[in-house]
């Protein structure tokens, strides 16, 4: 890691993944896919959101397994830790100091008109605690606590981050100049990665025979994609209509991101072929994708101290960083400085 000197040079990423859930085909390829190979330009932060996902009621057992896990996982991905911040959110208190703070600086209307929020009430009816409300208060908070020029997510995360920006500026305006004013680097395909059973809702864990698990065994991935909705048409064709084949739209755009081939290459490539002998390619260029990942995942996750080592040095680096940015808010909002 650099000196204090040089990491001010460079522009900030953060981003984090909520370890509620195993990680998934669409959180690699609208987040995580992207975080790697941006060290050597930008000074990055990537964290397990736990806090987060103890909005929506979590096994602790699964959910100790799932954060070292996730952490496994990041490193697969190619995030080097020397290179990289890694760390647990939940380690790092300033988040939920930050976190209380924004509150007061975050409107009731605004946080009432959050998709993800209207969503995860939708789904988890039976507890929509104020935590699920306020959730993208701490999401900004993590952002601002590290200064982020960027934060690489998928397209699902925009409004949390124009929300943050929102936030940014208020305090800004009230207070004279504290936080950076982040923006979302979001990338061009695979954004918005559908589920391969309902290619109208978005991937995501909680509808697992659409959801594509980054740790699946090939078997299970070609199985998925095999059982992969196509569309009613009679056509029969590879081409990129999203309106109308939402299925083979969200296929070409898998299958665009791991082999880094055009639309127009893809319909070539198919043309005349139909849809079953593309879903078997989609296949195998995914399970080839993942496979050098899931098996760097296991060899990582069977050294815990290892993974101990890497988290615990992520938390030293992040706190010094944080604890810069919350003395910063405290002196500003007139909190008696600390004597001890
Ligand atoms: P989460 O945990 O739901 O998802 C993690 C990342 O994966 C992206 N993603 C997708 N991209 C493409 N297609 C999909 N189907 C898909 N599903 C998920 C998400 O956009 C995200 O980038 N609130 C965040 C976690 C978070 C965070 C932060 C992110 C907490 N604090 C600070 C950035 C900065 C969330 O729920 O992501």
């Amino acid at each position: 890691m650099e000196n204090t000197a040089s990491v001010h040079a460079k522009k900030i990423m953060l981003s984090g993944i909520q370890p509620s859930g195993d990680l998934h085909l669409g959180n690699y390829l609208g987040a995580v896919k992207n975080w790697s190979g941006l060290a050597e330009e930008f000074d990055c932060f990537y964290f397990m959101a736990d806090l987060h996902s103890i909005t929506v009621r979590q096994n602790p057992a699964e959910l100790r397994r799932r954060s070292v896990s996730q952490l496994a996982q990041y490193i697969a991905c190619g995030l080097d830790p020397e290179k990289n911040t890694l760390f647990i959110q939940s380690h790092v208190h300033e988040h939920a100091e930050l976190g209380w703070i924004l509150n007061c600086y975050t409107m009731f209307g605004e946080l009432s008109r959050m998709t993800q929020f209207k969503d995860k009430s939708a789904k988890n009816a039976e507890n929509i605690n104020g935590g699920l409300f306020t959730y993208p208060s701490l999401m900004a908070a993590d952002i601002l606590l590290y200064q982020a020029d960027f934060v690489p997510v998928g397209q699902d995360q925009k409004q949390h981050c124009e929300l943050t920006r929102d936030i940014a500026l208020r305090f800004n305006n009230i207070y004279g100049e504290t936080f950076k004013v982040p923006e979302p680097y979001i990338p061009k395909v695979g954004a918005r990665i559908m589920s391969l059973g309902t290619p109208t809702s978005k991937m995501s864990k909680s509808d697992p025979q659409g959801c594509v698990f980054i740790m699946d065994s090939p078997e299970e991935i070609a199985r998925k994609f095999k059982r992969a909705v196509t569309d009613s048409d009679t056509e029969n064709c590879v081409r990129y209509a999203p309106e109308e084949k939402p299925g083979v739209a969200n296929l070409m755009s898998i299958y665009s991101s791991v082999t880094g081939r055009s639309f127009a290459e893809i319909e070539n490539e198919f043309a005349g072929q139909g849809y079953g002998a593309f879903k078997r390619a989609v296949g195998e260029a995914v399970i080839e994708t993942l496979r050098p990942i899931r098996e760097e995942s296991q060899r990582i996750l069977a050294d815990k101290e290892y993974l101990r080592g890497v988290y615990t040095q992520g938390a030293e680096r992040a706190s010094s960083a944080a604890r810069r940015t919350l003395r910063k808010v405290y002196k500003r909002i007139g909190f008696v400085e600390k004597p001890f």
